[in-house]
């Protein structure tokens, strides 16, 4: 009976010392598991700054250097005299640094004004199809340059938006230039306009170009985002037209979708609501400031 208790005793004092063991095994290895999470955290943190800082150095610092070294050649005339269409061809490269150089500082100050929530649009009624035309005929140089085939497909009629034509313009811009940026030589760009039943309207922009992963196209919509961040990817830019494009369909009270298949391709599709259902929003209408042609209602 005494032996019985013993043994008991014995098996008792074992199991708790092997449940302590496995106890502070399990401790020791979420601590450890914690402190490798957390290290890989901080390096791709790290790695994201870094790219970052050294990409947008890169944004600003590239077209200042071109602006310096060119006006500095023109101004030593004296020592070194320049036939004039040199000059000519070195104040358009000042001109197209400093215009580059004014587009990443205008979408720095965009974001940080649409992350303040303090980003106003002035809406009208518009015709989108002027602003579609408008903005295709203005990549046509990018896509010709690029090797990319642009493709008009809209389908008219549209029936008009209610919307701020200057910001509308900024959307199709970024959209179209992301399209023919992203679509190697001898690939398509196509832009399609179909009006919808309720009186909105759908443009979609299709490209036959690199394309991303789901997880891709979140990284691709948030600010600074970009999908390759290294210094050797093969595009410039700074990660704001997309974002800023999507929070600009958002306050004329739309919705931007993405697919794209990896390898294959992109479709940005820009639902735009009808005019009536645009008034109805009191968001929007806080932030009207005028309205010329047709009213709302007729
Ligand atoms: N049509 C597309 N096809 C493939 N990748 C795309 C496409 N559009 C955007 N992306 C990816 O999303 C990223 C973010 O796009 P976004 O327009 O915000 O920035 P960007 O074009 O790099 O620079 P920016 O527009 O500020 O000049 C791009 O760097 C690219 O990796
Ligand atoms: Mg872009």
């Amino acid at each position: 009976m005494l032996s019985k208790a013993l043994r008991s005793n014995r098996t008792n004092s074992l199991m708790n010392e092997y449940s302590s063991l496995l106890g502070d095994a399990v401790l020791r290895n979420r601590a450890r598991t914690a402190e490798q999470a957390a290290r890989i955290e901080s390096e791709l943190a790290s790695r994201v700054k870094s790219e970052f800082i050294a990409n947008m150095s890169h944004e600003l610092r590239t077209p200042l250097n071109t602006i310096m070294g060119f006006s500095k050649i023109i101004a030593n005339q004296d020592d070194r005299r320049i036939p004039p269409d040199e000059i000519v061809e070195y104040a358009k490269l000042i001109y197209d640094s400093a215009s580059h150089l004014l587009s990443v500082i205008n979408d720095i100050l965009d974001i940080s004004k649409i992350q303040s929530g303090k980003f106003t649009i002035d809406a009208r009624a518009t015709s989108i199809e002027e602003i579609l035309n408008y903005c295709i005929a203005s990549s046509k140089t990018e896509a010709v340059d690029a090797g990319v085939n642009l493709i008009n497909k809209i389908s008219t009629p549209l029936p008009p938006v209610r919307g701020d034509a200057g910001k509308l313009k900024q959307i199709f811009a970024n959209l179209l230039s992301n399209a023919i940026k992203f679509t190697p030589q001898g690939g398509e760009v196509i832009v399609e306009a179909v009006a919808t039943t309720d009186g909105g309207l759908v443009v979609e922009i299709q490209d036959t170009g690199i394309g991303m992963t789901e997880e891709e196209i979140d990284i691709a919509m948030s600010p600074f985002g970009q999908v390759d961040g290294s210094r050797t990817r093969w595009r410039e830019g700074a990660g704001l037209g997309l974002p800023i494009a999507r929070s600009l369909v958002d306050l004329h009270g739309g919705r931007v979708n993405i697919t794209s298949e990896k390898g294959k391709g992109t479709v940005v599709s820009v639902m735009l609501p009808s005019r009536h259902q645009v008034s109805a929003m009191r968001g929007l209408e806080r932030v009207l400031t005028e309205d010329i042609g047709a009213s709302p209602d007729a």
